[in-house]
């Protein structure tokens, strides 16, 4: 299976490093919480400790991070996990997924950061200005994500196409900051092993964040506390105002996804979120 994602400055390359690092630590055709937990600290980390910095010639340094090699030296490292980050924005990002009858695919992630932007708009243009500006560090001159000229604000945004035997299988993304990479990742690696979309939207999931771990399911964390409350994790259920449908937080993001499962295409939208899903047929 191929899988691409969206180069920087977005957040496409961390969740395809995850990715490398769910393969690399599952054995059996099976990834545990524990390894989901350990790939997605990892790759956060990596992508706070070390960024692609130089974000119009990234070709060579992206080579190297995707690489295989890669990912095996990194998860056989600790990681810091004590950078500053941003992570917390709530705001206005959308993505949808798109498949036409003949298989060919789009993954479309927008944002304009937080809820109506900079809460200006141009009259002529008819559109509202983002507020990336908040993507930057403002606290520590010497953090890679530090505001200077030439820096570009960074984004998780991750729309992401698998493809199979040259063929699109897979089309997905999600709103969400960080817990984008997150979601798309544990739910890509999981449909590569399980090839069930409509079971997986439904999933509980996790993000990782620092050495902060956030269930939606509380029955998950008890689970694995003991385990990961050695590795010096802190474990965190994020607030219970977002749930708004069972069990199911927002926090985890708006999944939207297209997935080819036994020769049938099937669409899910995320019920963290208003999602809806309409099947279109050719006339
Ligand atoms: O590009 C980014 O990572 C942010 N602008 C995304 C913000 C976001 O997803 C907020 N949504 N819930």
């Amino acid at each position: 299976m191929l899988v691409y994602s969206q180069p920087p400055p977005c957040g496409g390359w961390t969740t395809l490093l995850a990715l490398n690092l769910m393969e690399e630590a599952s054995k059996d055709n099976e990834l545990t919480t524990s390894e989901i937990i350990n790939s997605l600290f990892l790759a956060h980390n990596d992508r706070q400790e070390n960024p692609i910095t130089d974000l119009i010639d990234y070709d060579s340094i992206a080579q190297i991070k995707l690489s295989k090699s890669y990912a095996k030296n990194l998860s056989l490292s600790k990681g810091q996990g004590n950078l500053m980050i941003i992570d917390d924005t709530s705001g206005e990002t959308t993505h949808f997924s798109v498949v036409d009858s003949y298989g060919n695919a789009i993954a479309v992630t927008s944002s304009i950061n937080a809820y109506f932007g900079s809460l200006s708009a141009s009259k002529e243009l008819g559109f509202l200005y983002n507020t990336y500006m908040d993507d930057f560090i403002f606290e520590n001159p010497d953090h890679p994500f530090a505001i200077k000229p030439n820096a570009m604000a960074y984004s998780s945004m991750s729309p992401t196409i698998a493809q199979e035997g040259g063929e699109n299988v897979l089309v997905i993304g999600s709103p969400g900051s960080s817990r984008i990479i997150s979601s798309v990742a544990q739910i890509t690696a999981l449909w590569i092993l399980q090839k069930n979309i409509e079971a997986l939207i439904e999933r509980p999931r996790i993000h990782v964040s620092k050495n902060n771990i956030y269930f939606e399911n509380k029955a998950d964390s008890l689970k694995v506390y003991n385990l990961i409350k050695t590795q010096g994790f802190n474990v965190i259920n994020p607030s219970e105002k977002l749930i708004i449908k069972q069990n199911l937080n927002a926090y985890y993001g708006g999944i939207h996804a297209i997935a080819k499962e036994n020769n049938t295409w099937i669409g899910v939208a995320d019920p963290r979120r208003d999602g809806l899903t309409i099947e279109v047929k050719k006339q």
